[in-house]
């Protein structure tokens, strides 16, 4: 059998296996969508969204770009934070980054990425915006892994920014926003704990899209 057959055997196991579990279990997923989660990660094979929440399909609804970046001109995660903000009302909202970022590692490389520039730019910026606290750190790899983490936090913060995520917490108390790091090495989800009522209210200073605090 080769690794693409494979695919299909597999799925045809897990599918016998989850009717037999909960013969309902696929009656139900058709009827609908009703997740509690927008998840927003890095495209990263080894970062499988669903798989390290120990999430069922219809838990958690997912968005995955390379370094987990939210880009306001981006109108494909744009429209991803819309949908699952208004549409879907999620409770909470992640931002899910991992140490051993490719798309991390690259943005500190002195190196012409091609049509990857602009892409990686918005890591680029977040470098510049924690210039010294990172040019502090001496020790290249743990230099790497901070910036993984405060890549996280503004794209957090992007998600902040935006209109809907402003207006449907302040009318309804959610959804929430949180940073996650993945450790490969260990396999554990490390939670940035981000203020998030503290980070709006700073964002809300000047990104004010929705009425005060
Ligand atoms: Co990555």
């Amino acid at each position: 059998m080769t690794d693409y057959e494979k695919i299909f055997e597999n799925n045809r196991r897990w599918a016998a296996e989850k009717s037999a579990t909960d013969k309902d279990f696929f009656r139900k997923l058709s009827r609908g969508q009703d997740p509690d989660f927008l998840y927003i990660g890095c495209s990263d094979s080894r970062v499988t969204a669903e798989e390290l929440m120990g999430a069922d399909p219809g838990d958690v609804f997912v968005h995955r770009n390379i370094a987990n970046v939210i880009s306001n001109t981006d109108l494909s995660a744009m429209s991803v934070i819309n949908f699952a903000i208004k549409q879907l009302n999620v409770k909470h909202v992640v931002v899910c980054g991992h140490y051993g970022c490719g798309g991390v590692k690259a943005a500190m490389q002195p190196q012409d990425h091609g049509i990857l520039n602009p892409w990686l730019r918005n890591i680029r910026d977040v470098y510049r915006l924690h210039k010294e606290e990172l040019n502090a750190i001496s020790d290249e790899e743990q230099r790497y892994r901070r910036l993984v983490e405060l890549n996280v936090e503004e794209q957090c913060v992007n998600v902040i920014k935006t209109a809907v995520l402003q207006k449907h917490y302040l009318e309804k108390g959610y959804p929430v926003v949180h940073g996650w790091v993945f450790s490969m090495e260990d396999g554990l989800l490390i939670d940035l704990e981000l203020d998030f009522e503290k980070k709006l209210k700073e964002i809300q200073e000047i990104y004010n899209l929705g009425g005060s605090f």
